[in-house]
């Protein structure tokens, strides 16, 4: 029994872990990544698999392989495979260690919330497994909690330990340490300061996270933060070098001030490897999300428009204000992320708006327009602060038109369950008790005159599931 089977880990989609994303990344570095369409994907340490398995149900071409050492995740993982009756996706249980010499080459390779949990021998492992079966042109991704900003986080760890000494229950471990926290946060706020300010959006961060996230993130047995440099560094002795940042926008100064931003661009034109540590040094960053791919992989730096004209766009974001000097406030609320933009820069977005959650070829975006130049630049800076996605791979959802809508099968298959649901464009939403029986009735066998009797807001729910990225777009619609 591993701390995983104990307490068992709930697993989730992760955007910046898709092919497609990743894909994206190496083509604007000038890499030929493979296909994410018919990409052969592995996942190590995938716990319960839904990332995998989103990607595998949306990707029925290309291969997926995961395995995790904890065989209740792994048994969880399979179950839902049955019943989706994927035949792209095979599941494992299995140690890392034990990892099969003769298992091919992957073109992708996500480890997601692994390298800072597990003992160096693992980590160790875990590179040289890269090296062994990356493609020549594989990418993979690697997330760690990040020096300096993580120690803050061990400054918990280590009070929180002390204070659940002796508590054994998994559960009840993880609470106590989160009693732990409000703790320290509750007699802090009389303080003001920064460690007032750093507790306190710690204990929101963990409230928002829930207890089982808590008690292994927190609490597992290893919690090692590393410096950027040194994952890179250890990154080149296996024969792998740092690509990029799998959230471009999380490696941009747009918070940090001028002095701090001229210093980067001075090391970004000396060093990158360099600029991205003291980036993490000024920003005191605890967590990072790295994109790896072969030492010997020319890259092209900066960002490629010309890779850029190859893919396709999508926009979520909304106007959210007015600025001065008649710019507008637009918001991602996917990313996060807000902006001023002037006018070229809105008529873009407004574009891309309207076909949401669908992308546009970049031909496409704004063909009125006679500058290509110039609209190749709007996307580029668009892309870089997060207000719109590159895609490798067409983003096709279904629009709320159809005549007999289908929720895609995942979605479906969870609302039976519960509230959470994963869209097709890698995300989860919660739905109401309501949404759950319309989800659970739109499998493609039932027309709209038939639903309306039932829901005579159709349309306008229609509507709420097709932003979400829950319906399957007309082509690939097949009745369940
Ligand atoms: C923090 S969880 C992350 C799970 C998943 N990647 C995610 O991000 O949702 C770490 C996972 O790594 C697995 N793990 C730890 N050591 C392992 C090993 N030696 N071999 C395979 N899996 C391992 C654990 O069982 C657990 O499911």
């Amino acid at each position: 029994m591993t701390p995983y089977d104990d307490l068992p880990y709930v697993s989730r989609p992760f955007r910046q872990t898709h092919p497609d994303r990743l894909a994206s990344m190496g083509l604007l570095l000038g890499m030929t990544p493979a296909d994410p369409r018919t990409a052969h994907v592995l996942d190590v340490g995938c716990g319960s698999a839904l990332n995998l398995i989103a990607m595998a149900a949306t990707l029925p071409d290309a291969r997926f392989f995961g395995f995790d050492l904890a065989q209740t995740a792994v048994e969880q993982a399979r179950s839902c495979i049955a019943r989706l009756g994927l035949q792209n996706i095979r599941v494992e249980h299995m140690d890392l260690l034990e990892f099969p010499g003769d298992a091919g080459e992957f073109d992708y390779i996500i480890a997601h919330g692994f390298y800072s949990w597990v003992p160096e021998e693992v980590r160790e492992a875990l590179l040289a497994l890269v090296n062994r079966h990356a493609s020549p042109h594989a990418i993979c991704y690697l997330s760690f909690n990040a020096r300096p900003g993580s120690t803050l986080r061990l400054a918990w760890r280590e009070a929180a330990a002390y204070h659940a000494h002796g508590i054994i229950d998994p559960v009840e471990r993880a609470q106590a340490s989160v009693r732990m926290l409000e703790l320290m946060a509750e007699t802090s706020a009389a303080r003001p300061g920064a460690w007032r300010d750093i507790v306190t959006e710690m204990v929101d961060a963990v409230h928002a996270k829930g207890i089982r996230w808590v008690g292994h993130d927190d609490f597992g047995p290893v919690f090692e933060p590393f410096h950027f440099h040194e994952v890179a560094e250890a990154a080149a002795r296996h024969g792998m070098q740092y690509l990029s940042d799998a959230c471009h926008f999380d490696s941009q100064p747009y918070e940090l001030g001028d002095p701090a931003r001229e210093i980067l661009q001075d090391l970004e034109q000396r060093d990158l490897l360099l600029r991205e540590q003291y980036f993490d040094f000024l920003e005191l960053r605890p967590f990072r999300q790295i994109l790896l791919c072969r030492s010997g992989v020319a890259l092209r730096r900066p960002i490629d428009t010309a890779g850029l004209r190859q893919m396709s766009f999508s926009s979520a974001a909304d106007e959210t204000g007015a600025a001065a000097d008649g710019q507008i406030v637009v918001s991602n609320p996917l990313t996060g992320s807000r902006s001023e933009v002037g006018e070229l820069s809105r008529a873009i977005l407004r574009q891309l708006r309207a076909a949401w959650p669908c992308s546009m070829p970049f031909a496409q975006v704004l063909p009125a327009q006679a500058d290509r130049d110039e609209i190749a630049l709007r996307v580029e800076r668009l892309w870089a602060c997060a207000l719109i996605e590159a895609h490798a791979v067409a983003q096709r959802c279904g629009r709320g038109t159809e005549e007999r809508p289908v929720v895609w099968h995942l979605a479906r298959l969870e609302a039976a369950d519960g509230t959470t649901v994963t869209t097709r464009i890698h995300s989860q939403c919660i739905v109401d008790d309501v949404t759950r029986d319309l989800l659970r009735l739109l499998d493609g066998s039932r027309s709209r005159s038939e639903l309306i009797a039932r829901f005579p807001d159709l349309q306008r729910r229609l509507d709420w599931l097709a932003r979400m990225g829950l319906l399957e777009p007309a082509d690939e619609s097949t009745p369940a």
